[in-house]
Order: structure tokens, then C-alpha cells, then sequence
């Protein structure tokens, strides 16, 4: 493999530009020419790419978002569309692809690799945290920090005013990242997509042990797939009739900001596997590069698309015991 390129797809997270700066540094490392690919596969499709040489990742190891830009590509999605974006690639000499993006990118790129045998090497690039095949997703880390010191903030007004505060954090498939920040923030309770029997009714019920306790205030975390702050805030109302509950969506501050010492090391570690897999697999590579146990891994595509990657039960069962509160549903 000579040429390879790399892109950015699907919503932007923090260390997105740590793994391009990888990539760039390992493949110009090994000889190749790499190809920085513009705003996702909509680049791909429209031919946009420009050769990327070291000094152009120069000082963005330490910046969020991606300086190739990243995109959502409908045309993609279509045969037709990614005909074009084969045809550019075999005009420009590229056989490989580093792909940083989530499940829907990397859905595309194998689609891309069956149908057009361009080699394709996945890095998991959203905050979600929901990718089989790696134990965390780079910039999930930086989310998490962002979210929780904006729930320590929210705790002092929730405590002055002796209110429940509802937040509602990124993910609206998984609660990956609501049950991080609930543990690490010391939420009350956490209203999760893949829990869906424990919703207001439940954080009302749990006001009465609260009180008991001594609480007068709460913290309850909501992953958005699980139902919108303002929302699960009035349900709460009506079910405890007439408490002072408020919302707080934190939205896509979670997205952006300087990605933290453990993502930087996450998507540069993926970005370098990368560019390792597509020299050592070639047109074979379909794999998503990933870091379990702290060690570079290769999961196939076909292992990884479409497949849910579980919560950990043990902090589901932590947010309960370090708040002290028992959900009557699992007492
Ligand atoms: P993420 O990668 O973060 O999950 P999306 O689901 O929005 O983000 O997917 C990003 C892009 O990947 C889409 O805009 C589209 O171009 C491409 N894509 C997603 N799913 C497919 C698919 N099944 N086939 C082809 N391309 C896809
Ligand atoms: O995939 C990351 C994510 O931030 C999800 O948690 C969220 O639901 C989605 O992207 C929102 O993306 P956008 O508003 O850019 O479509």
C-alpha cells in the first residue's frame, strides 16, 4: 500500500484530530503518501482531498473538532454515491482508508470495503462510547469531564435551593455516558435508553428515601435517548405534586473543548494501529483498530456494525449504592 487517506464522519468528538495527526505521522513514518479526506465521505464522494504532509497536524493534538472537518453523508448511503467516491479513489492511487467516526460510519466503510475492496481501518471516533470492539471511544472521556464539572456546578444550586435538577447529557442511543457522569458526579439516579423501567415515577419514589436520608436536594442524570430534561423535570413535578424541579440540557458543549490526556492517548494509539492494519492486512483490512485492556486491538467490521455494546452492571449498581437510595423497582 502506497496511498492511503483518512477521514472524519458523523458527529464531531474531542481527539478526532489526535488520531488524523497519527495517522499522518505514522503513515508519512512507513513511506506512504497520506490523503486528508474532507468533511467525511462527502469528500470521498466529490473527490475533495488534499495530500497532508507532517507539518500540516502540526500543534492539534491538544484541539477538539478535526481539521478535515466531518460530515453526514446521505449520498453515501446510496450505491451510487459511493461508486463515485471509488472512482475517485482509484484515480488518486488511494487503496486504504482510515475511517474515525462511529457505528454509521462504520457501517458505510464496510459497505464501502465489499462492494470496492478499499481496505478500510475504523477508529472510533464519537463520544457515545457505544462501539463493540474497544473499551472506551475516543473523546468519551473529554465528555464525561465536561459533563461532570458542570453537575458539580448544578449541585451547589440544587443543594442552596434544596431542588431536584434533572440533567440531560449526549447519547441517544446508549447511556454510556449518563452513567459515567452519574457515578462520578454522585447523581441520585440515572434514567438510561437501556433501563427504560426506571423513569420519573421511580424518582419521585425516591424522594421519600431521600428525605429520610436527610436529602433535600437531587441530582438525577438523562441520557437524552431516555427523554428530554424538561420533560422527565415536569414528570417529576406531577408525580412528587409540586416539588421544585429544574433542567439543564448541557448539548454540545459535551462535543467540543480540549480532549483530555486519556483520549489524546486513545486516538493516537487507534490512529497509529490504524495505518498499521491497512499496511499489514492491505486490501484484506476491514477492521475496526480499537484499545482493550490497554492493548491495540483488530475487530472486524462484520463483528462490530450494528452490535450493542452492553452497559458495565457493576456501575448500574454503583450510581444506587453510593447515593445511598434503593429504586423500588429493584429493591
Ligand atoms: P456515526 O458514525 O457517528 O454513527 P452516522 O450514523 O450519522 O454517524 O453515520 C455517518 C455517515 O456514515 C452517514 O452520514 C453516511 O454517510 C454513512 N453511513 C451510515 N450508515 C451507512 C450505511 N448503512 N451505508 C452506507 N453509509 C452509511
Ligand atoms: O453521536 C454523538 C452524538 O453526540 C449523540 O450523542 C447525539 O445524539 C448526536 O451525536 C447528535 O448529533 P447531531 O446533532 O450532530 O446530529
Amino acid at each position: 500500500m502506497k496511498r492511503i487517506g483518512v477521514l472524519c464522519s458523523g458527529g464531531d468528538s474531542p481527539g478526532m484530530n489526535a488520531c488524523v495527526r497519527a495517522v499522518v505521522r505514522t503513515g508519512l513514518g512507513l513511506g506512504l503518501e497520506v490523503f486528508g479526506v474532507e468533511r467525511g465521505y462527502t469528500g470521498l464522494v466529490n473527490g475533495v482531498v488534499r495530500p497532508l504532509v507532517s507539518h500540516d497536524v502540526s500543534g492539534i493534538i491538544n484541539h477538539g473538532g478535526t481539521i478535515v472537518r466531518t460530515a453526514r453523508c446521505p449520498e453515501f448511503r446510496e450505491a451510487e454515491g459511493r461508486a463515485r467516491a471509488a472512482e475517485h479513489c482509484r484515480r488518486l492511487g488511494i487503496e486504504g482508508l482510515v475511517v474515525c467516526g462511529g457505528d454509521g460510519s462504520f457501517a458505510g466503510g464496510r459497505q464501502f470495503w465489499h462492494e470496492h475492496g478499499i481496505g478500510i481501518a475504523g477508529t472510533p471516533g464519537t463520544i457515545d462510547n457505544d462501539l463493540a470492539g474497544t473499551d472506551f471511544t475516543i473523546g468519551f472521556d473529554t465528555a464525561v469531564n465536561t459533563a461532570v464539572e458542570a453537575c458539580d456546578k448544578i449541585r451547589d444550586t440544587a443543594d442552596s435551593h434544596d431542588r431536584v435538577f434533572v440533567v440531560e447529557v449526549m447519547g441517544r442511543a446508549s447511556g454510556s455516558i449518563a452513567l459515567q457522569v452519574a457515578v462520578a458526579a454522585g447523581a441520585e439516579v440515572v434514567l438510561l435508553p437501556e433501563r427504560p423501567q426506571v423513569g420519573p415515577e421511580q424518582v419521585a419514589a425516591l424522594m421519600a428515601q431521600a428525605r429520610a436520608l436527610g436529602k433535600t436536594s437531587m441530582l438525577v442524570i438523562v441520557a437524552e435517548g431516555a427523554g428530554t430534561g424538561q420533560g422527565v423535570a415536569h414528570a417529576i413535578e406531577l408525580a412528587t405534586s409540586g416539588l421544585s424541579v429544574r433542567a439543564s440540557v448541557l448539548g454540545y458543549i459535551q462535543r467540543g473543548g480540549s480532549p483530555t490526556s486519556n483520549d489524546r492517548v486513545l486516538a493516537t494509539m487507534t490512529g497509529a494501529g490504524a495505518v498499521h492494519a491497512l499496511v499489514d492486512l492491505g486490501p484484506a483490512c476491514c477492521h475496526h483498530i480499537g484499545v482493550v485492556t490497554g492493548a491495540v486491538t483488530r475487530t472486524p467490521l462484520d463483528d462490530v456494525v450494528g452490535r450493542p455494546k452492553p452497559l458495565p452492571a457493576d456501575l448500574l449498581e454503583l450510581v444506587d449504592v453510593s447515593s445511598g437510595l434503593r429504586l423500588p423497582s429493584l429493591a
